[in-house]
Parts: structure tokens; C-alpha cells; sequence
């Protein structure tokens, strides 16, 4: 049983928990996830290790709600136990030698970023980070990310907060002022780390996502996570979550990470006892 420590709504949709988990907090690096079942008849859920504290031996997750797993995690509070809590799995991100880099999140993808540009903040290379999002509402880590970053750009695709536009546009700009990244780091939704990716091709910078499939063991047996990598099958838990995104195959993956999309509609309906009838119908 693992005990939530902390926990704070970063937005509508997104909440953080730090949770007690000593063993994990001792090995995890940046890129790595854990897998977590909040009860005995709950799911297994990957969700990305936002932070770690290894002498408080704890494990930070930031999530978004989207449908049963994540909203039970979301109504948990301090002082609550999660069932299950299995990590770290992944291989790190591979960060040596980085010296010049962008770190583009998007959403809550930008959770899954921080660590990776906190690493590469601490480890002295100059750090320009991308943030971005749809309004200012959702806007979530902006103080977190200016402590660990050379310069910070938030954009909104409604201008409603900082730069209009997308990530890509940043990027893009940055690329042509002559910012001579050696590496892109970009986390996000799968069209947005496809775009980033072949914003980055034409200039032959190399690029890593961080790929999001449906994960089930984590442990590489049940193939549920498969997803084609430059022509070949990979398992995103055991031979990522990191991937080159120059040669990722993004069209597959979305139309796989879509394929229980009704069953999930229909684990979202349920009988309201209060008014009756089906929400979400
Ligand atoms: C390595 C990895 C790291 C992740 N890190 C984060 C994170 O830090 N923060 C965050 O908000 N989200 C993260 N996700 C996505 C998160 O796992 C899904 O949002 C979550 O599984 C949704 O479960 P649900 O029951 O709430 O929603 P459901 O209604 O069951 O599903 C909603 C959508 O979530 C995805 N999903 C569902 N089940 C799984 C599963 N077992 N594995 C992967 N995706 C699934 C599918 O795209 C699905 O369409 C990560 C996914 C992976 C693979
Ligand atoms: S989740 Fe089962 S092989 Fe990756």
C-alpha cells in the first residue's frame, strides 16, 4: 500500500500526488514511469515519474482526468492509500553529452518533460523550454519549469496567456534564428510530437518522444504496448518509452491507442443515484 503524501489540483483536469513509494524513489531517473492499480478491481496504468525526492522516498505523478482509472486516482486524498504502485519501468532517457537543447511539452505532456529538463538544467547544458497549451486556464508547472530552464516559452493556441500559436511555431522560429539544439526532447499528444518531429527533420536535429501506447504488464510479455519504430516492432515499456521521432510510425499508434474507444465511452456512463438516468449518454 502506498500512502498519498500531498496533493494539489494543478487545473480543472490536472492533479498532482506525491506518494510514498522509498524503493522507487531510490532508483528512478528521468523517462522512467510507474504502473499503479488503485484497488484490487482497478486497471494497470502507466503514468510517468514527474519527480522523485530520494531522501524523502517519495515518487511525484501529474495526471490528467480522462476516464475511470484517473478520476478514482483524482478523487483520493492525503493520507489515502493506493493499491498498487510498480516501478521504476522504462529505460531513462538517455541525457549524456547534451549540451544545447529544447524541451517541448505539451498539455500535460509537459509533466512528463520536466524531469528530463531538470536533469539536463542540473547537469549545465542550456535548457530552452517550449510549453504549450490550449488557453491559459490549463496552464499548470510555469514556476517549476523557469527554475529549471535558460529561457521559458509559453504559447496558447487562443493567445489567451504569452505567445499565440503552437509549439512548432516556437520552435520553428527558434531553429531559424540560429539556435543550434543538438537535441529536441518533445512530449505531448501523438499529432503534436509527429508535427514536432517533422518540424525537426529538414534540419536533421535529432529528436526523442516519449510514446504513450496502451500498457497492460509493463514487463514487455503481453505485447499490448507494441508500436513500429522505424520499420521494425518495439515495446514501448521495455524498449522505451524514448523513441526516435524521426522514425516513428505516429498514424499506427493513434489508430491503436484507439481501438477500446467505445469500451471506454461505455466505462464512463453510469447510473446517477441522485437524479437516476445515464450520464455521459
Ligand atoms: C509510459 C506512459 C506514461 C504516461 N504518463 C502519463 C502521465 O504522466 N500523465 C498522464 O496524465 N497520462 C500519462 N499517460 C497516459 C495514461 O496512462 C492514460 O491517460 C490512462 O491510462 C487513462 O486511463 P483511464 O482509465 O483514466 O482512461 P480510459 O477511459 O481507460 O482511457 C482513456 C485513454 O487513455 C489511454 N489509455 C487507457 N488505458 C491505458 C493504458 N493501460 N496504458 C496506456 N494508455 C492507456 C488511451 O489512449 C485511452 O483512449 C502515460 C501513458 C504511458 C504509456
Ligand atoms: S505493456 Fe505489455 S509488453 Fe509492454
Amino acid at each position: 500500500m502506498y500512502k498519498i503524501l500531498n496533493k494539489q489540483n494543478l487545473n480543472q483536469y490536472i492533479t498532482l500526488l506525491e506518494v510514498y513509494a522509498p524503493f522507487i524513489a531510490k532508483k528512478a531517473k528521468p523517462g522512467q514511469f510507474i504502473i499503479f492499480r488503485v484497488d484490487e478491481k482497478g486497471e494497470r496504468v502507466p503514468l510517468t515519474i514527474a519527480d522523485f525526492d530520494r531522501e524523502k522516498g517519495s515518487i511525484t505523478i501529474i495526471f490528467q482526468v480522462v476516464g475511470r482509472s484517473t478520476e478514482l486516482l483524482a478523487n483520493l486524498d492525503v493520507g489515502d492509500y493506493i493499491l498498487d504502485f510498480v516501478g521504476p519501468l522504462g529505460i531513462p532517457t538517455h541525457l549524456d553529452g547534451v549540451k544545447k537543447v529544447a524541451v517541448v511539452g505539451g498539455g500535460v505532456g509537459c509533466a512528463i518533460a520536466y524531469p528530463q529538463a531538470k536533469a539536463l538544467f542540473n547537469s549545465g547544458a542550456s535548457v530552452d523550454v517550449i510549453a504549450g497549451f490550449r488557453n491559459k486556464d490549463i496552464v499548470i508547472l510555469e514556476e517549476e519549469f523557469n527554475a529549471v530552464s535558460s529561457r521559458l516559452f509559453i504559447c496558447t493556441d487562443d493567445g489567451s496567456y504569452k505567445e499565440k500559436g503552437l509549439v512548432t511555431d516556437v520552435l520553428k522560429r527558434l531553429i531559424d534564428e540560429g539556435n543550434d539544439y543538438d537535441l529536441v526532447i518533445a512530449i505531448g499528444p501523438i499529432p503534436m510530437m509527429k508535427y514536432v518531429s517533422l518540424t525537426t527533420k529538414p534540419y536533421g536535429i535529432k529528436t526523442i518522444v516519449s510514446l504513450n501506447p496502451i500498457m497492460i504488464d509493463g514487463t514487455g510479455m503481453c505485447g499490448g504496448c507494441r508500436v513500429k519504430v522505424d520499420q521494425e516492432t518495439k515495446f514501448a515499456c521495455v524498449d522505451g518509452p524514448d523513441f526516435d521521432g524521426h522514425v516513428v510510425d505516429f498514424d499506427e499508434l493513434m489508430m491503436r491507442n484507439s481501438t477500446y474507444k467505445k469500451q471506454e465511452m461505455l466505462d464512463k456512463k453510469h447510473n446517477c443515484r441522485l437524479v437516476g438516468g445515464i450520464q455521459n449518454a
